[in-house]
């Protein structure tokens, strides 16, 4: 045996990944795949690295060249094909011995896995790897749930080739089983509402507007120099300036405005109400998705009632209407965060996880889709020892808000006007309204509950569960 640990699962992630093991860490990696051939090219295509990249052509021998207590890392397509590996692997493995599955991993299943698990002294663990292809290669943000001793043998492996922000590793054991999986559908979520309010933003942007693809890229490449500073908004940045060398028409221009979604978006979206927690930004951004699918029938809609309206929209062009969108993109995006935040809170609280809120901002600083200087912001709020209640509670965040709380008004409200549909924005500004109000509706909703089911109330005078005798409808 001399492999230090293997990576399952030769596909782009499970390659990138078991490249940085060998590269970033020095280590001597055990490949295997279904189709041998994948994982010899592994160390074809890299003889830089061939001396530490070991592909095996039987799964037997694959474990056989793992040093013991082994390490296996599956990386292959969440779901099904997970099973399918454990039940192979397992009769090979050895109590003490690690199985790490590194996809995106609905938790549920972690859970059940881990404690399917229990009995064989099989140590499993669901890791949440974000960054996408470059991430994995290079540094990616690296979640951890599983048993905590285990996090202690894994540290000195996941940290040499996990992102590093300011030095620091961008790895972090979060908790037990599905902690690490639900951080990073968490993290998902947030993704989809991040580039769902920059969509939004791009839409006033071009049907508003007018603004060319062209003219669009430099704000976003200045906006990733303040408060929004991240890899999505420069990404924006980069989309928006590239040409087709076919047409020469603007990138974004050609590509059918249809999005897909391999499903994490929408299982943050169903934990956080299974959880009662409203994350209504994840939610429009999902349902735009949906919406953003389903092309031909909004084509017939837009011969119904016709598209944008060609009335003068409110929106100031120039540098003040820019910044008022960027002052509306960061509000929005702050309690985007918050709703993420509220849920892994709430999540943390009903599985008895005890999920570090700061420890998972840290550790999205560098590596993930989502990571920005506004993470650095979230580390520091909960490094301040204070509880944060909810982020639009944070001190650090209350002044920000209450600033940026009338661009994401104006824009709001003009999107709505002109008929630009901005879903998530507009969640994140009735969510904020909602959350501040100290006297809500739900009265009503409680009387009416009352009069049709005898459910009862509360009183706001005094304690007690009650039930009034409403007159016969
Ligand atoms: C990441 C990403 C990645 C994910 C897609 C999202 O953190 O690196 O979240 O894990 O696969 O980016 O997938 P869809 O947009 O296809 O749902």
């Amino acid at each position: 045996a001399v492999a230090d640990l293997g990576v399952l699962g030769m596909g782009t992630m499970g390659a990138n990944l078991a490249l940085n093991f060998a590269d970033q860490g020095g280590f001597t990696v055990a490949l295997f795949n279904r189709t041998v051939e994948k994982a010899r090219r592994v160390p074809a295509d890299n003889p830089e690295l061939a001396s530490r990249l070991a592909p095996a052509d039987t799964l037997q021998a694959f474990v056989a060249s793992l040093k013991a207590p082994r390490v296996v890392v599956v990386m292959v397509n969440a779901g099904a094909p997970v099973d399918e590996q454990i039940e192979h692997l397992v009769p090979l493995l050895s109590p003490g011995d690690i199985l790490i599955d590194a996809g995106n991993a609905d938790f549920n299943d972690t859970v059940r896995r881990d404690a399917a698990l229990k009995d064989s002294g099989i140590l499993f663990v669901g890791m949440g790897v974000s960054g996408g292809e470059l991430g994995a290669r290079h540094g990616p943000s690296i979640m951890v749930g599983g048993d905590e001793a285990v996090w202690q043998r894994l540290k000195p492996l996941l940290e040499p080739i996990a992102a590093k922000y300011e030095g620091s590793p961008c790895v972090a054991w979060l908790g037990p089983d599905g902690a690490g999986h639900f951080v990073k559908t968490i993290h998902n979520g947030i993704e989809y509402a991040d580039m769902q309010m920059i969509a939004e933003i791009y839409g006033i942007m071009r049907d508003a507007l007018t603004m060319t693809a062209a003219e669009m890229a430099p704000v976003f490449s200045r906006w990733n120099e303040g408060g929004l500073s991240s890899y999505l908004i420069e990404i924006a940045a980069v989309t928006l300036k590239e040409v087709d060398p076919e047409t020469n028409q603007a990138m974004v221009d050609v590509i059918l405005d249809e999005a897909g979604q391999k499903g994490t978006g929408r299982w943050a979206v169903i934990e956080a109400q299974k959880l009662g927690i409203g994350a209504t930004t994840l939610e429009a951004a999902v349902s735009a998705r949906g919406v953003s699918s389903r092309r031909n029938e909004r084509l017939a809609a837009a011969r119904i009632y016709g598209g944008v309206s060609t009335e003068p929209s409110g929106f100031a062009a120039g540098e003040v209407g820019l910044s008022e969108l960027e002052a509306a993109l960061e509000t929005a995006k702050i309690i985007a965060y918050a709703q993420g935040y509220a849920t892994m809170a709430e999540a943390s609280r009903a599985f008895s996880w005890n999920l570090p809120l700061g420890e998972i901002a840290r550790i999205w600083r560098a590596g993930c889709i989502i990571r920005s200087v506004f993470l650095d912001d979230i580390t520091k709020a909960y490094e301040t020892g204070e509880t944060v209640v909810n982020l639009l509670q944070a001190p650090s965040f209350t002044s920000r808000v209450a600033a940026g709380e009338g661009a994401l008004r104006g824009v709001v409200a003009k999107a709505a006007l002109a008929g630009v549909p901005v879903p998530a924005l507009s969640a994140a500004l009735a969510y904020f309204d909602d959350y501040r109000r100290a006297r809500g509706t739900a009265n009503l909703i409680q009387a009416q509950r009352d009069l049709f089911g005898a459910h009862t109330f509360r009183r706001l005078d005094k304690e007690g569960t009650f039930h009034h005798h409403w007159p016969a409808v």
